[in-house]
């Protein structure tokens, strides 16, 4: 374990045992969920198409341990906040930060899962409303946990898709399956191809020694995320519908070419053309992007990521001014390989391919720039990739 990863375990454990009373640290047991990046492939997913996510050295954890009755209590250390419930009540209360937790519950349920009560203190350093997925890695977490600790017999996989549904079903949000995936099948140093419609997937190594990844953390987050992000769904899917007419064994983006899309221009309508356009490409991106990464060719992996970034801005419009002018900042910097935003979008990070020995600079310059055009101090993050989500021992 990272010495930062010691101090936050620790603290939590603290807290535990101040929260429980520390007999009860006996039968605990410690599992950690991490967030993730994403190198290329945005908003693919829930098109059936390629992801390139990986996971990293931030992450959350729960201390869990059973109890004897039905009771649950969550207990937030970060927030000094708790909610308890029992397992007959799954009423959504006014503190989303439960929503998460509640929802994993729920998808036990619903699949005819038996578990008993349980008490938990969690908590972490991933960013929140960063992008990097914080509820993925809350949502995992939990049910990697519990699925030990019942010992319920699910794999990866099922974690994967429950988690989804959760977040889909309870917390109301109508996100692909990139997050949990990543956040549960992460894996040190290498990046994940996913194929989101068969759910194949392949490790990549990712070659940190010469570059770093630094995101840079607008700090802001849009309100239009979510509504935005399910009008994209609709979008995609009304394109979809559109041109199935033409081929019928079209059943999502993923199966239409740029091609067909510039074909159908003027029937798709402008928006629904420019969202089918970016994604038919993106799609395609992704698959050239993965070559590249093979090959060792990260300066052209790198412009891919700046082709990713336009497209969103410009044809897919999710990303918003403090995004577009990171990413600005950096074009024309010999020393960044590629940048774009990353994630949802509205806000959030960008994702950065930077020079090892310009790291430092890359992040003044940044930071200077931030500061003078939106008064806001940036938080940079250098990642490192680690393994997904498990038991810390
Ligand atoms: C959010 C969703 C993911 C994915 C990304 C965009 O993170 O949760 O499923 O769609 O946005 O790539």
């Amino acid at each position: 374990m990272l010495t930062t990863e010691i101090n936050i375990v620790e603290g939590i454990k603290d807290k535990y045992a101040a929260k429980f009373g520390p007999e009860t640290l006996d039968t605990a047991r410690i599992f950690r969920s991490p967030g993730r990046i994403n190198l290329i492939g945005e908003h693919t997913d829930y098109n059936n198409g390629f992801v390139l996510p990986a996971s990293v050295d931030k992450a959350v954890y729960f201390i869990v341990s059973p109890r004897e009755d039905n009771q649950v209590i969550l207990y937030a250390a970060d927030l000094d906040e708790t909610y308890s419930f029992t397992l007959d009540d799954l009423s959504k209360p006014a503190q989303s930060w439960a929503h998460y937790q509640i929802g994993i519950v729920d998808q036990l349920h619903k699949n005819g899962y038996k578990i008993g009560g349980f008490q938990t203190t969690f908590g972490g350093n991933v960013p929140v409303g960063a992008g990097l997925s914080s509820s993925a890695a809350l949502e995992c977490c939990l049910l990697f946990a519990l699925n030990e600790i019942f010992e319920l017999g699910l794999d990866r996989f099922s974690i994967v898709k429950m988690s989804q549904k959760a977040e889909n079903e309870y917390v109301g949000v109508q996100c692909g399956i990139m997050d949990q995936f990543a956040s549960a099948f992460g894996k040190e140093e290498s990046v994940i191809r996913l194929d989101c419609r068969s759910l194949e997937y392949q490790y990549f190594p990712f070659p940190m020694q010469d570059y770093l990844l630094v995101l840079c953390d607008t700090s802001v987050k849009h309100s239009l995320a979510s509504s935005e992000y399910n009008t994209r769904r609709l979008e995609c899917e009304k394109g979809t519908a559109i041109l199935k007419k033409y081929n019928p064994a079209i059943e999502s983006l993923r199966d239409a070419s740029p091609e067909l899309v510039e074909a159908h221009k003027d029937e798709l309508g402008e928006v629904v053309y420019r969202r089918c356009k970016f994604m038919t490409e993106e799609i395609e991106r992704v698959q050239v992007a993965c070559d590249l990464l093979v090959d060792g060719n990260l300066a052209d992996f790198g412009k891919k990521m700046y082709e990713t970034h336009d497209g969103l801005q410009h044809e897919y419009e999710v990303s918003c001014p403090e995004l577009d002018f990171l990413v600005d900042q950096t074009r024309g910097n010999g020393s960044v390989l590629g940048a774009r935003m990353m994630g949802g979008g509205f806000g959030g990070c960008t994702i950065n391919l930077v020079e090892n020995s310009a790291v430092d600079d890359f992040e003044e310059s940044m930071k200077k720039a931030y500061l003078d055009q939106y008064h806001i101090d940036l938080p940079c993050y250098r990642v490192k990739i680690t393994d997904g989500t498990g038991e810390i021992k």
